[in-house]
């Protein structure tokens, strides 16, 4: 069976993690790239060994040699592009966050799933072992009970008023939450086994004049810092800060579960190992081991105890499940253990649920599918 061929627009950031990530799963490579003139493509393509470039994501998505649209364009793009991947009977492993809003969401959610192509939304960090290990031993009840959820997902690029960049603008309803706050969601989501149905969030916008190093001055009023109580859908309650105005943190995104028998936690930053925390000892640190570890997290061990798998790990991880999905035609089935759109849909409903509470300054459901 032949590879299956992808192309992958955008070509800031991500869209080249998705270019190495893409290359490091069987059964998949990249047959072309798309950008903007100021992207260079064809330099890109060059550099990367990648045969085909173009400027136009029209043009590429109507290669009939392309099997897989990664979109990896900035979030008012999202939408467009996998709209027009989708009715080209392609399938689409687009960025986060999906949409501009649940409506919007729920709409191309059901769009892919009625042309019965695979979609994948990258919320790569629910594929860490530890993580994935969090949710098998709470699922094979070896923590006991969750009695609530915490964690964080902070970094820095906001802090200062003199921090300016494109980035802030046209970034939807929220900026911070719509950014990094679903990433923690998916991955306590995840984690959980449950969705998110209630929030309670304070929104801070901590400078809403911004200076750029030229002197201009730029409006903002989207948050630089969330504050989120939540409640998932079997009870247990939680609480994430996100923020982007904190110095020091980088990738700063933390996820803890609180049990009856013994308290979990994980940190992006130290990827590879999980944190149990025990009443009787004190915490503990678990390496992922595939001899020690639940069955279920075994396959999300690539290297041995030490050789830290990392953030281009769980990348890779995400990819070879969506890849695998297709190959083994199982991606129709709704629950995969890569985050899909309706995992993108969940997320721009709890973006938008998080702006109405904090306007409103009540508790307040989120949509559900
Ligand atoms: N999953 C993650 O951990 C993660 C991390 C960073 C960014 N992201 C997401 O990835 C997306 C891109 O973010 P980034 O940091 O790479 O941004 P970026 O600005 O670095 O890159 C965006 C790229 O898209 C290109 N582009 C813009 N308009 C285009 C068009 N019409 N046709 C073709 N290309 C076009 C730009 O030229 C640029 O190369 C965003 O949605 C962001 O939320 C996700």
């Amino acid at each position: 069976m032949r590879k299956l061929h992808a192309g992958v627009i955008g070509l800031g950031f991500i869209g080249p993690q998705h270019i190495d990530g893409i290359r490091r799963v069987p059964g998949a490579d990249v047959l072309a790239v798309c950008g903007r003139e100021e992207d260079n493509p064809a330099a890109v393509a060059e550099r990367f060994d990648v045969p085909r470039a173009y400027r136009d994501w029209r043009e590429m998505i109507a290669d009939p040699d392309i099997d897989v649209v990664h979109n990896c364009t900035p979030n008012a793009l999202h939408d467009e592009i996998n709209r027009a991947a989708i009715l080209a009977g392609k399938h689409v492993y687009c960025e986060k966050p999906l949409s501009d809003s649940a409506a919007q969401a729920r709409d191309i959610w059901r769009l892919a799933v009625a042309r019965g192509v695979a979609h994948g939304l990258n919320h790569q960090y629910r594929l860490n072992a530890p993580v994935q290990e969090m949710r098998a031993r709470l699922q094979n009840g070896l923590a006991g009970r969750p009695l609530f959820v915490w964690g964080r997902y902070l970094q820095e690029s906001a802090a200062r008023a003199s921090d300016w960049s494109h980035r802030m603008e046209n970034t939807g309803i929220a900026r911070t939450i719509n950014d990094i706050g679903i990433h923690w969601t998916d991955t306590a989501c995840c984690v959980l086994g449950h969705p998110i149905v209630s929030v309670m969030a304070e929104l801070t916008t901590h400078h809403p004049v911004r200076t750029d190093a030229q002197g201009g001055t730029h409006a903002v009023d989207t948050e630089d810092t969330a504050m989120i109580l939540v409640r998932f859908a079997d009870g247990t309650p939680g609480s994430l800060i996100a923020s982007k105005a904190a110095n020091g943190h980088k990738n700063d995104l933390r996820v803890a579960v609180a049990c009856e028998t013994y308290g979990m936690e994980w940190s992006q930053e130290d990827p590879d190992r999980l944190t149990v925390g025990l009443k009787e000892t004190g915490f503990e640190t678990v390496y992922m081991n595939p001899r020690t570890c639940q069955p279920e997290t075994r396959a999300y061990i690539t290297t041995p105890m030490g050789h830290v798998m990392g953030w281009p790990d769980a990348l890779r991880n995400a990819l070879a499940r969506y890849y695998a999905s297709i190959a083994e035609d199982t991606y129709r089935a709704p629950i995969q253990p890569y985050a899909t759109f309706e995992d993108g849909f969940r997320g721009m409903a709890f973006v938008e649920a998080c702006v109405r509470s904090a306007k409103t300054r009540a508790w307040t459901e989120v949509e559900q599918p």
